[in-house]
């Protein structure tokens, strides 16, 4: 097994710091925004979903540069054995919150390809009408490729790459590799 290196570990730092920092000042608005509609700072809730298992260092990552009171949610999406490649139709595992209508939520997720997860989630969370809904993903694959089933907008995005499949930095290959440091490109 060849790894060849596609984002190193110092970009991806540099580029998820700044991602903190504009979901940061991002988040400050919406919540002064709703203070202006009379919701005290007090009630204001910030909700961070990360979807696990692939966007864990991502978001522990990321969570260090958002410096605001926030709790966090995991949602779990199933996994199919023997894959590696995306979800052909998302399955949730366990518990989705379902008291989020009023709340600044930030769904996080390592990867956005079909599209297939990330739609349905934000379909699922708009409809208990947040006060605000974003994405995060560190990784963004060409929707030019084809491999978009289902057009998701995303307001933040680490990195643009091609159609080709990633490993580390949280995101595996069959259950494997999410512990290397830098994201990388199988090569057999
Ligand atoms: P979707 O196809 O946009 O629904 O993405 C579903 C999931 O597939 C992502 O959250 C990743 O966990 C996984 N996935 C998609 N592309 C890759 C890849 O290149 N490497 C590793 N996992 C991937
Ligand atoms: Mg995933």
């Amino acid at each position: 097994m060849a790894v060849s290196v596609l984002v190193d570990r110092h970009r991806i730092a540099a580029r998820v710091e700044q991602m903190g920092r504009q979901i940061t000042s991002d988040l400050e608005a919406s919540m002064s925004e709703a203070r202006s509609h009379a919701l005290d700072a007090e009630e204001q809730r910030v909700v961070l979903i990360p979807i696990l298992t692939g966007s864990m260092i991502f978001m522990a990552d990321l969570i260090r540069h958002i410096p605001v009171k926030m709790s966090i949610r995991p949602v779990t999406i199933k996994s199919y054995h023997g894959t590696a490649t995306s979800s052909h139709g998302a399955t949730i595992n366990g518990d989705v919150p379902t008291d989020l209508e009023g709340a600044h939520v930030l769904i996080v997720d390592d990867i956005l390809d079909s599209g297939r997860t990330l739609g349905l989630l934000r379909r699922l969370f708009a409809a208990q009408r947040p006060a605000s809904l974003r994405i995060a993903v560190l990784l963004r694959k060409d929707e030019a490729s084809g491999r978009r089933q289902e057009h998701v907008e995303v307001e933040y995005t680490g990195f643009d790459i091609g159609d080709e499949f990633v490993i580390g930095y949280g995101l595996d290959f069959d259950g494997y590799h999410r512990n290397l440091p830098d994201i990388g490109v199988l090569r057999q």
